[in-house]
């Protein structure tokens, strides 16, 4: 299996894609997708991150402390190569024309698809509590606004992404057929890069604190590959299904290196997991540090800067989009002067 990345389209248009912030940024997003974004950036195309800070609270409580998280973010995004006079990135809290989208467009869904919609009943699954909010239902809805006040032309996706991506779509042509074409249908574009675990053999995610992010040093690099879980067999070969956690670790060495993790097994052969920890460290510390340097190079206010231009952007784009709507929904009241002279009658 190769991981190569996906071919890109050579049509140039708006890019749109977004993240939660509820963590540091580590491995399994970078090649899941902000690598894919800067070569989209890099290929010419107008790359838009929304920054889904309202979609933190569908399954918790408190969306944390979200200036820390999303600052930290948005460097990681510079850091990665993320072109900050080109990048439009932003909180969707702070654009409230797109936030009102979301009323016209759940008139447009149906209860039974908003509960039916599997991404969704595995957060509920995984949140285990013990009810569910009316937020968790609709995100995806608010996500088709992300989308959809933009006119974005493509939007890569992982996996789990699909169901919301339908939707978004399904909405566009629904809105489109009841009031006028009004929104650009957008096509999704998936990233086939497998999920990495995390080193503890669960999903890497932000929230378990079991990956390595993109802002490790190397020692705790070094730390977390060396603590990671393998298994007792010297020879190492690449068999995701009876072997998982060394087949994940061969994973992250093949991706940071660009190869296929066969042949990373086949060059630690006979020597056993702790050459392989080797190479993996060796890998990923490779990887980062371009990363780490140009991090460097930003300072706290040219990431203050990225945000507030990017919602400024955002914000025009989204009063735009809404003003539309509005009007072909027959809700533009800047010209209700018609009936005046009868009531003045008389
Ligand atoms: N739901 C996405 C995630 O959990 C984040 C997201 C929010 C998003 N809005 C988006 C992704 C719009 C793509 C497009 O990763």
């Amino acid at each position: 299996m190769l991981h190569e990345p996906d071919p890109i389209e050579p049509v140039k248009g708006r890019v749109l894609t977004g993240d939660r912030p509820t963590g540091a940024l580590h491995l399994g997003h970078y090649f899941g997708t902000i690598a894919n974004r800067v070569r989209l950036q890099d290929a010419g195309h107008e790359v838009f991150i929304v920054i889904a800070d309202f979609q933190v609270i569908a399954d918790r409580d408190h969306p944390g402390d979200l200036p820390t998280t999303v600052s930290a973010m948005v460097l990681d995004y510079l850091a990665c190569g993320m072109d900050p006079a080109r990048t439009v990135i932003y909180p969707h809290s702070q654009v409230p024309a797109l936030n009102q989208l979301l009323l016209p467009f759940l008139s447009l869904v149906t209860m039974g698809e908003l509960t039916r919609n599997p991404t969704v009943k595995e957060e509920i699954r995984l949140a285990a509590r013990t009810s569910v909010s009316g937020l968790m239902l609709t995100y995806p809805v608010h996500q088709a606004a992300d989308v959809l006040f933009c006119e974005a032309d493509l939007v890569p996706v992982g996996r789990d992404q699909l169901p919301h991506l339908e939707l978004t779509r399904s909405i566009a042509r629904r809105f489109n057929d009841r009031y006028g074409a009004v929104f650009r249908v957008p096509q999704g574009l998936l990233s086939d890069t497998p999920m990495l675990a995390g080193l503890d053999g669960r999903k890497m995610a932000k929230s378990q604190r079991n990956g390595i992010t993109l802002r490790d040093a190397d020692d705790e690099i070094s730390t977390k590959v060396r603590g990671a879980r393998t298994d007792s067999e010297r020879f190492i070969t690449f068999e995701p299904a009876r072997r998982p956690e060394v087949a994940n670790l061969l994973s992250i060495a093949a991706l940071c290196r660009g190869v296929n993790p066969d042949v990373v097994a086949a060059s630690v052969g006979n020597s056993g997991s702790d050459a392989l920890k080797d190479e993996v460290i060796d890998s990923v510390i490779s990887l980062l540090r371009p990363i780490r340097e140009r991090r460097a190079r930003y300072s706290r206010h040219d990431v203050d800067d990225v945000v507030q231009t990017g919602i400024a952007r955002a914000t025009r784009v989204a009063n735009s989009k809404l003003d539309q709507v509005r009007t072909a929904m027959g809700m533009d009241y800047r010209n209700m002067g018609g009936l005046a002279p009868d009531h003045a009658e008389g």
